[in-house]
Parts: C-alpha cells; sequence; structure tokens
C-alpha cells in the first residue's frame, strides 16, 4: 500500500545465524540492538521501509563484530568479496551486487543498482566499476580486515576446511582442532520493515564464508534466497549456510507460506524445518509479514536478533530468549 494509511512500523534484525562463541555474543546483541534503533528511527522520522533496512544493515556492515562490511571474512586468497542485496515490495524492485571488494557499505551500492541501473544483479569488477562512476567511495581491503578474521582464515587455510563446520552443533565441530572453532568467523546481517504506508523490504549483506574459492557467491544477493519483500505477503532476510539457502530459496519459501495464510513466524519454522529435511541445511531468518507480523527462527545454536514495534524492543540470542525493553 503506498496511500496514506497508517501501519504500524516495524523493524526486524538478525546478525547471523551459527554457533556464535560466548566471546562473541555481547558485541553481536548489543550490534543487533543498535541496528534495530538505527531502523526503528528512520521508520518514526516517517522513512520508508526501504531506508530503514538499508541504515540498519550499514549500521551493521560498520560494526566489526559482524561478517558484513567491516569484518568480513577472507577467501582462500585472503581477499574479501562481499555480497549484498535489497528488496522494495511495493513493486518488487531490487537490486544486489556480489564479489565487490574495497566497498565500505555494500547495501548502499546494492541500492544503487536497484534505482540507478536496469539491472538486478552487478558482480565483481563491472559491480566496482559502477561504484566508482557513482561515487561510491572505494576504501583499502585493510580497512574491512580485522584481526580476528585475519586469525580465523589462517585456522581455517591450517586445518583445510571452511567455515562451512560452524554450522553443525558444537558436538559435531568436535572432532576439530579447538583452535578452529574458538577463533571462528561469522555469518552475514539482515533486516526487515513494515513502513507506517504499509510498505515491506528487506535487506542482507555479508562477507560470505571463510576459506571460500574466489569468485563463490552464496545465497545473500540471490533475490529469493537471500531475502524477499513483497507488499502482498510480507519481507524475509535469511542468513546460515548459502549454498542449502540457495537450494531452497529461503526467503521466498517463506513468503510463499505467508500467502498460504501461514503467520510469520510458523512461516519462518516451516522453511527452516523444510530446509533441514531437505538438504540438510542450518540457518536463520528474520520474517515481518504484510500487517506487521513478525517472525524469527533459527536451527543453528544461536542467532542474534532484535526487533522493534509499539516503541517495545525484544532481542535475544539463545533458542527461547526474549528480553524486552521499553524505548
Ligand atoms: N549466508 C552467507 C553465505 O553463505 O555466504
Amino acid at each position: 500500500m503506498t496511500d496514506s494509511s497508517t501501519f504500524e512500523p516495524v523493524v526486524v534484525i538478525h546478525g547471523g545465524a551459527w554457533a556464535i562463541p560466548d566471546k562473541l555474543s555481547s558485541a553481536s546483541v548489543d550490534g543487533v540492538c543498535s541496528a534495530a534503533r538505527t531502523g526503528y528511527d528512520v521508520l518514526r522520522r516517517g522513512g520508508t521501509a526501504v531506508d530503514a533496512v538499508e541504515a540498519s544493515v550499514r549500521s551493521m556492515e560498520d560494526c566489526p563484530a559482524f561478517d558484513a562490511g567491516t569484518g568480513s571474512v577472507l577467501n582462500t586468497k585472503g581477499e574479501v568479496e562481499m555480497d549484498s542485496v535489497i528488496m522494495d515490495g511495493r513493486r518488487l524492485q531490487c537490486g544486489s551486487v556480489a564479489c565487490v571488494q574495497n566497498i565500505k557499505n555494500p547495501v548502499s551500492l546494492a541500492r544503487a543498482v536497484m534505482e540507478k541501473t536496469d539491472h538486478t544483479l552487478l558482480v565483481g569488477k563491472g559491480a566496482n566499476e559502477f561504484a566508482e562512476e557513482i561515487g561510491i567511495q572505494t576504501v583499502p581491503t585493510d580497512s574491512l580486515v580485522t584481526d580476528d578474521a585475519r586469525e580465523e582464515w589462517l585456522q581455517f587455510m591450517k586445518f583445510k576446511t571452511t567455515v562451512n563446520v560452524l554450522f553443525r552443533s558444537r558436538a559435531e565441530q568436535t572432532a576439530l582442532p579447538s583452535t578452529v572453532c574458538d577463533t571462528v568467523g561469522h555469518d552475514t546481517v539482515g533486516a526487515v520493515a513494515l513502513d507506517k504506508f504499509g510498505n515491506t523490504a528487506a535487506a542482507t549483506s555479508t562477507g560470505g564464508i571463510t576459506a571460500k574459492r574466489p569468485g563463490r557467491v552464496g545465497d545473500s544477493p540471490i533475490v529469493g534466497a537471500g531475502a524477499y519483500a513483497d507488499n502482498e505477503s510480507g519481507a524475509v532476510s535469511t542468513t546460515g549456510h548459502g549454498e542449502s539457502i540457495t537450494k531452497v530459496c529461503l526467503a521466498r519459501e517463506v513468503t510463499h507460506l505467508m500467502e498460504t495464510g501461514l503467520a510469520a513466524q510458523v512461516a519462518s519454522e516451516t522453511a527452516l524445518q523444510k530446509m533441514a529435511a531437505r538438504v540438510q541445511g542450518s540457518g536463520g531468518v528474520v520474517t515481518v509479514s504484510k500487517d506487521g507480523g513478525i517472525g524469527k527462527h533459527f536451527t543453528t545454536e544461536r542467532m542474534a536478533w532484535a526487533w522493534i514495534k509499539e516503541g517495545k524492543l525484544h532481542y535475544g540470542l539463545e533458542c527461547g530468549e526474549n528480553f524486552v525493553i521499553n524505548l
């Protein structure tokens, strides 16, 4: 809806679903709460859902605790290659970038693809050339790489595995040397929103998975996998094992289930159950339905999440947690 009808604004955030270690838990929770406040401020001032999800995701791209923008993990060559998507539920407009380098906020480049080109996805060199053309500043790779990301890369290269293992349970990880799981990486950030006009939007951004093959593109920039938004159903951002998420088009699966009448939470749980059953993949989603229903669910050990509606901030990390703060 794009008229002046008033909906209660909602923003829902995730900071990645994986086996988040204790040493990163408070930074992850603080980061998602701050991103929720940033997006909600935009909505409260009358901004659109697209403005809100972009602002929320930018705040997490700037936070080194997350695998997106600053804090992105490294591929086997020790390079940063980032993926991002944004989608506007009004007319299904979307923009994505994949394998981009030296960009501080890939989500804003994805938005520029959506708004300033005739295309939906730009990759690698072409995406970076487009950034230069429209004046999006490039930054040195070193400014995006944290000590943790470098240390984790060294561990994963040494033991010749990828961060895939972190989507498994702690029990399954015990076969690995403890240093691998103690220095661990991260996974993906995302936001969904409903604005006061009834418009939905979703955005997702990631550095991918540690020790990925150069050129590997995960689920995050793929419309329908990493995110989806449609005012006729709702908006979804996903996180988790990218190859699994892509196979089941996880975000579109959730919106499809909402179209059949399922509530946002039930649709989120059902889609993740399907991904586990069909491709043995784990991950998480955040969802808002067209009428402001909220969904968040994960099948990994932990996922930092936060949402704001009616002036209340809800957040958590572990299954079953729901802390509430009155704003
Ligand atoms: N979910 C992020 C990735 O696999 O790249």
